[in-house]
């Protein structure tokens, strides 16, 4: 009796540890397979609705690629940035005048809706956007996980207090990674996003004429490049000006973004201190993998890039019965 009871208690605690332990790979409850059965043209209905985009905007690759490392800061990957409000992450700082793809999101979604309705969620439909932008943009391609739900709630104090903002300093930027679960490598691979895309004047202005109070630009900016900037973004001109994020490649998926660095032709602050360092200094692990993807064809990098997507699009997802389908990305159901 009391062998049986110690029997009973073990096999309790095993499956105690068991039920422990799948909690702990709650994160990699995605699959590439997901929709084989329930949407099997899904990814040839993205691929094609996201060509139809580039083709009209090229840039828009580079959109739709920030949209999903938007999405899946705040609240992990579940669609919260595609919700309307303005209460909404929309209207939070780093998105405002600033994000924008939400037609494209939504013709998509009409799309994947005509195929199979009210199955695919629109936070799968922001990661397969991203790997069809990077891989249309000429970058590398890989399997996406799939089998996200879409989130019930947008949240505009986590955008504004989880996104990394361009004049933060190296080691809040890192935080910012670390409190996603996404360390230094993820940090430095996934800023080689900008390698296409563009940024608006009043996101680096602050580098131009008086760097930190120093009446001089940023002296980790390359003169000839400062100037040309100071041209196109005057004091009290235009903040919604645009430029290349790279000045070398600018709508191509290389690893010219890695190059820029080493000759100070970075655009973001927050870009040029992955190879400078700020005023803490300069921190060798960012630097030294700067180094390493700018080398030669770029193949680390790229390789680097796809761990760090899939890593990315791993964050908190909603998964069994949690959140929902919507049937459109703009509102809950
Ligand atoms: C490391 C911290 C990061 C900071 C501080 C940052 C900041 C910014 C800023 C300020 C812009 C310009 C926005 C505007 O002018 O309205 C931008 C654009 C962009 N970012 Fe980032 N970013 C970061 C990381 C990332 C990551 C992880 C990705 C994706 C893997 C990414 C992809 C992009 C793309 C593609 C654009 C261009 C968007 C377009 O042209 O529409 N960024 N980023
Ligand atoms: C899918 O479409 C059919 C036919 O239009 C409709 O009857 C059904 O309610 C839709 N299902 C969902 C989940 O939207
Ligand atoms: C919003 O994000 C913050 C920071 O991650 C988090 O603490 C909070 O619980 C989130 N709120 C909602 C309603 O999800
Ligand atoms: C970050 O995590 C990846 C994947 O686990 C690992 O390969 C890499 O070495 C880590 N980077 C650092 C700087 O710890
Ligand atoms: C630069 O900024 C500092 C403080 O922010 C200010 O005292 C100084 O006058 C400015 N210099 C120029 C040339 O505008
Ligand atoms: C940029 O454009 C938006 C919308 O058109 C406008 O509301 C905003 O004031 C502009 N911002 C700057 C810095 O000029
Ligand atoms: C781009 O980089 C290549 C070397 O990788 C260099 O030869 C070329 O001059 C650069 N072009 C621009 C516009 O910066
Ligand atoms: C890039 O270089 C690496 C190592 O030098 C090599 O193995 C690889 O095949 C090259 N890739 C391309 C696309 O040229």
């Amino acid at each position: 009796m009391e062998a049986f009871r110690v029997i009973r208690n073990s096999s309790f605690l095993v499956i105690l540890l068991i039920s422990l332990c799948s909690l702990s790979t709650v994160r990699s409850q995605l699959t590439a397979d997901f929709y084989a059965k329930s949407c099997p043209n899904l990814k040839r209905v993205v691929f094609r609705e996201v060509f139809k985009a580039l083709q009209n905007e090229i840039r828009m690759g580079a959109s739709l690629l920030r949209l999903h490392f938007h999405d899946c800061f705040v609240n992990g990957c579940d669609a919260s940035i595609l919700l309307d409000g303005s209460n909404g992450e929309k209207f939070a700082l780093p998105n405002l005048n600033s994000a924008r793809g939400f037609e494209v999101v939504d013709a998509i979604k009409a799309a994947v809706e005509n195929e199979c309705n009210g199955t695919v969620s629109c936070a799968d439909i922001l990661a397969l956007a991203a790997r069809d932008s990077v891989v249309l943009c000429g970058g590398p391609s890989w399997n996406v996980l799939l089998g996200r739900r879409d989130g019930l709630v947008s949240n505009q104090s986590g955008a504004n207090s989880g996104l990394p903002a361009p004049i933060d300093p190296l080691n809040t930027i890192i935080a910012k990674f670390n409190a996603v679960g996404l360390n230094v490598t993820d940090v430095v691979t996934l800023s080689g996003g900008h390698t296409i895309g563009r940024a608006r004047c009043v996101t680096f202005s602050n580098r131009l004429f008086n760097f930190s109070g120093t009446g001089a630009p940023d002296p980790s900016l390359d003169s000839n490049l400062a100037s040309q900037l100071q041209t196109l973004c005057p004091q009290n001109g235009d903040g919604n000006v645009t430029t290349a994020l790279d000045q070398n490649s600018t709508d191509v998926f290389d690893n010219h973004y890695f190059k820029n660095l080493k000759i100070n032709d970075g655009i973001l602050s927050s870009d040029q201190i992955l190879y400078s360092g700020d005023a803490a200094g300069v921190n060798p692990t960012t630097r030294s993998l700067v180094d390493a993807f700018a080398a030669a064809n770029g193949s680390i990098f790229l390789l680097s890039f796809v761990n760090s997507m899939i890593r990315m699009g791993n964050i908190s997802p909603l998964t069994g019965s949690a959140g929902e389908i919507r049937k459109n990305c703009r509102v809950v159901n």
